[in-house]
């Protein structure tokens, strides 16, 4: 393959082509500069994100395969982001991420890549840098972590540290079990094992078809993992002889797919930002309405947390995601394919349900109608987005006044004396891209301790952040545009009436429109937002788009392909 990408430094006799091979072979034959692939596994293992810590045992096993397939493998060690404790949030960072993988990508003698990815953030980069490049590009999801349970329950991460930190604000749980619970929380190596972000990406991908078909939500415990990320390395040898990229397989048919899939999974919205940030990256055509259009009148079909009660194991060893697809098979697009080559809807012949608990028919769905709806209205002109399989149905259709915070810090200064009722409804804004900066996971903000004593479990919360996909309740998120970005959710003041029409897709404040408009943002709200003076955050808040087309930075949206840069020496 003399004409390949990496041979364009190996290849010939002159002095850099000599100097391009002498560093790297430490130890590598001659033969392995003679025109064969070079493939890139980019591994977000890293002591700091716990999810991912598990990959470069997973990376070995990648390379078990490009041996023996005849590619060189070569690890590429790239940013990783820890959900847990990145700050101010790790979404801030999603798009850097992908920006220095795409560019190491397209620096270095690489013939294709392997992405290993499993924490929220993780995969969402991967596959916008792989998208950006497109270069021939397989994802090995890291997979969720083994159930954890405490005095006899199963856990689910996220989940129930909400759900338990609620009781032991309401007084039903001591503080002491609190604490106990910790450390059964994480069981095993793996993500979370809720249908938060990191198992709704893993699952995505693969039906995006950036997987080895049935590989995703594979346990990261579970051996079938390194025999799938084995499998994946002769995967990638292949795509690269057959010249198969990321824009082969991420049609706009895929990307509609993947909206089935995750009303049927009832994943998180999370997918909403990342998935239109990698169309985007591609030049897919797909917008915010997509969702609602293609996903809203799809059931849901897996009973796990947070919209119900299992958990990703369960769900694996319930038929996995080729069972939950083979149940909406006629509502994907029979042409999409997979990295493979072959079509996605042929890899689920054959697939079956082995607990109906876990994984519901049609027939019989765990909730009708569960895709993301998109609102608009005076307080939302470019959308914003609920998930009603995690909303209480009661709360769908509501009007209340708001009770407006400038910031969560605000809101946590005053929640435990806030004038509230079950009908208010919390408003919290300046936590968009721009505001925050990042766009961080705060708009389920906690309920007032005076509610939960009266035995109040949800309420209509309104914000212009995101929600973490282990998060439940009727919480508006994505407001666009922003508040920071001179979006109406800055004008509404304390005691408007807020109308939330979730069946009618409206969100409105109760106000004339002349009154709206003769409004300004007051100084104390606007004082709260991020005013980052240097460094990426500067680069983030002056260029980042609003969520409803993905939250991604306005001039890494397209391609730039995987041209061979000028020579170094
Ligand atoms: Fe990593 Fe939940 S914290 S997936
Ligand atoms: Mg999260």
């Amino acid at each position: 393959m003399p004409g390949s990408r990496s041979a364009q430094w190996y290849a010939g006799g002159d002095r850099n082509a000599y100097i391009h091979r002498a560093w790297m072979r430490r130890g590598l034959p001659s033969d392995a500069f003679d025109g064969r692939p070079h493939i890139a596994i980019a591994n977000t293992a890293s002591d700091l994100t716990p999810c991912n810590m598990h990959l470069d045992e997973v990376a070995e096993h990648v390379k078990h395969g490009v041996w023996e397939a005849g590619g060189v493998p070569l690890n590429l060690p790239v940013v990783s982001l820890g959900e847990t404790n990145v700050r101010p949030t790790a979404m801030l960072w999603r798009n850097m991420a992908a920006m220095a993988v795409e560019e190491m990508l397209r620096a270095n003698p690489i013939d294709g890549v392997v992405l290993l990815g499993g924490c929220d953030k993780t995969i969402p980069a991967l596959l916008m840098a792989a998208s950006s490049v497109d270069l021939p590009a397989v994802v090995v999801p890291g997979g969720p972590m083994l159930t954890g349970t405490f005095r006899g329950a199963p856990l689910g991460c996220g989940t129930d540290v909400w759900k338990l930190s609620e009781e032991v604000r309401a007084g039903t749980l001591s503080q002491a079990d609190f604490l106990r619970s910790e450390s059964s929380m994480i069981r095993s190596k793996g993500h979370c094992n809720t249908m938060g972000t990191a198992s709704t990406m893993g699952l995505l991908a693969e039906v995006l078809g950036m997987t080895l078909p049935g590989l995703a939500g594979t346990p990261a415990a579970d051996s079938r993992l390194l025999e799938g990320a084995h499998e994946t390395g002769r995967l990638i040898v292949g795509m690269i002889a057959d010249g198969r990229r990321p824009s082969d397989v991420m049609t706009r048919g895929s990307f509609l797919n993947a909206i089935v899939a995750l009303a049927a999974l009832g994943g998180s919205t999370n997918a909403v930002v990342h998935l239109l940030a990698i169309a985007g990256r591609l030049g897919v055509e797909l917008t915010q309405d997509d969702f609602d259009r293609t996903g809203s009148g799809v059931p849901l079909l897996v009973d796990l947390q947070p919209a119900g009660r299992h958990l990703m194991e369960d769900l694996y060893r319930a038929g996995g995601l080729h069972a939950v697809l083979a149940e909406v098979r006629d509502l994907l697009d029979p042409a999409a394919i997979t990295v493979t080559g072959r079509p996605l809807v042929e890899a689920l012949d054959g697939a079956a349900v082995h607990d109906r608990d876990v994984i519901r028919s049609r027939r019989q769905p765990l909730q009708q109608d569960a895709g993301i709806a998109v609102l608009y209205g005076n307080l939302a002109p470019d959308g914003a987005v609920i998930k009603p399989a995690a909303a209480s149905p009661h709360l769908l259709r509501h009007r209340g006044p708001a009770v407006v915070f400038d910031s969560i810090e605000d809101f946590h200064a005053r929640i435990d004396d806030l004038d509230v009722t079950p009908d208010s409804v919390l408003v919290l804004r300046g936590c968009g891209p721009k505001g925050y900066p990042g766009m961080p996971e705060v708009s389920n903000m906690p309920l007032p301790p005076k509610l939960l004593a009266q035995g109040v479990r949800d309420m209509v919360r309104i914000c212009d952040g995101r929600m973490s996909g282990t998060a439940y309740g009727t919480v508006v998120l994505h407001v666009a545009p922003e508040a920071a970005a001179g979006g109406p959710l800055g004008l509404v003041r304390t005691g408007d009436m807020i109308i939330l029409d979730v069946p009618g897709r409206r969100l409105d404040i109760d106000i004339p429109a002349e009154e709206l408009a003769a409004r300004e943002p007051s100084p104390e709200m606007t004082a709260a937002f991020a005013r980052p003076s240097r460094g990426w955050q500067r680069l983030y808040v002056e260029t980042v788009r609003q969520a409803d087309t993905g939250a991604d930075l306005d001039f890494l949206v397209g391609s730039s392909g995987d041209a061979v840069p000028r020579e170094s020496h």
